[in-house]
């Protein structure tokens, strides 16, 4: 008996990986975290499987669903929305499944910085703008944030920002970036990235409407002078004279074949 953890993508059902549409498949158990994953993703379930919406369960009821599957030796398939590895809960599941010696493993999913950059068509680290990209929120009623990890200090990097769980406080993310990054920086917020009612608002920094955050909590919040530029250099990687192990240029490569 295992359970596996799935990253179920930013929304669409098709962006789910094969390993995990197939480990659901496999799966006579299903816990999913109901308020961002797709109800579609469950027609993948085998039939007869217990399927259980954990958004109003405890640690200690999604605990009790596992140990319960764990005794009468059935694999679990546990859905978390986008990926794994950022605000998904994991960690403190893994310790506990850890002390309980339950087998678990791990599969990635899309996250959704990377469905909102793809809806915004955006390659975040462009060269000479910016080349690392700040996977990053702000304080939330059930989580501080480390002191160091303030927006003004990402900011200062000059980095693109994807601003998760934040979009209720738009006006107050704008007004810190704003120092930093000059009015005229741009920045889009994508809701809902890949769902059927996904939206996309792009704007400045000065120019953005700090009232479309109102009401609708799923949206990341996208910044930096990556986003829509053109003036920006070509990658040397590419570059005709550059000589590289794939692609030797000259009459004395680097790499000779
Ligand atoms: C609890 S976190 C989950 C993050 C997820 N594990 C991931 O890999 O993206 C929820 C936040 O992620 C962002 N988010 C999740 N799905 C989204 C989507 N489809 N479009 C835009 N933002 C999304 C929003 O900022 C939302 O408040």
């Amino acid at each position: 008996m295992t359970v596996h953890f799935i990253g179920a993508g930013p929304g669409a059902a098709d962006l789910i990986t094969l390993r995990g549409r197939d480990l659901i498949a496999g799966s006579p158990v299903c816990l999913y975290a109901g308020s961002l994953v797709p109800e579609a993703l469950m027609s993948h379930c085998p039939p007869g499987a217990r399927i259980v919406n954990t958004a109003p369960l405890s640690l200690d009821d999604i605990m009790a669903e596992i140990s319960a599957a764990h005794a009468a030796g059935l694999d679990v398939a546990r859905l978390h929305s986008g990926d794994l590895s950022i605000w998904s809960a994991m960690g403190e599941q893994l310790r506990r499944l850890r002390a309980l010696g339950i087998p678990f493993d791990v599969t990635p999913g899309v996250p959704s910085f990377a469905a909102a950059a793809a809806v915004l068509q955006a390659e975040l680290t462009l060269p000479g703008l910016a080349q690392s990209v700040v996977l990053t929120r702000t304080a939330g009623r059930a989580s501080a944030m480390p002191e160091a990890e303030s927006l003004e200090n990402f900011a200062r990097t000059g980095a693109t920002l994807a601003i998760h769980l934040s979009v209720h406080m738009l006006a107050e993310v704008v007004a810190r970036l704003l120092p930093f990054y000059g009015a005229d920086c741009p920045v889009a917020v994508v809701f809902r990235a890949s769902w059927p009612d996904q939206q996309v608002v792009r704007a400045t920094l000065a120019s953005l409407d700090p009232m479309i955050g109102v009401g609708e909590r799923t949206a990341l919040i996208v910044v930096g002078r990556a986003l829509g530029a053109e003036g920006f250099d070509e990658s040397r990687l590419y570059a005709g004279d550059y000589d590289r192990r794939y692609r030797p240029v000259g009459t004395d490569p680097r790499f000779p074949e």
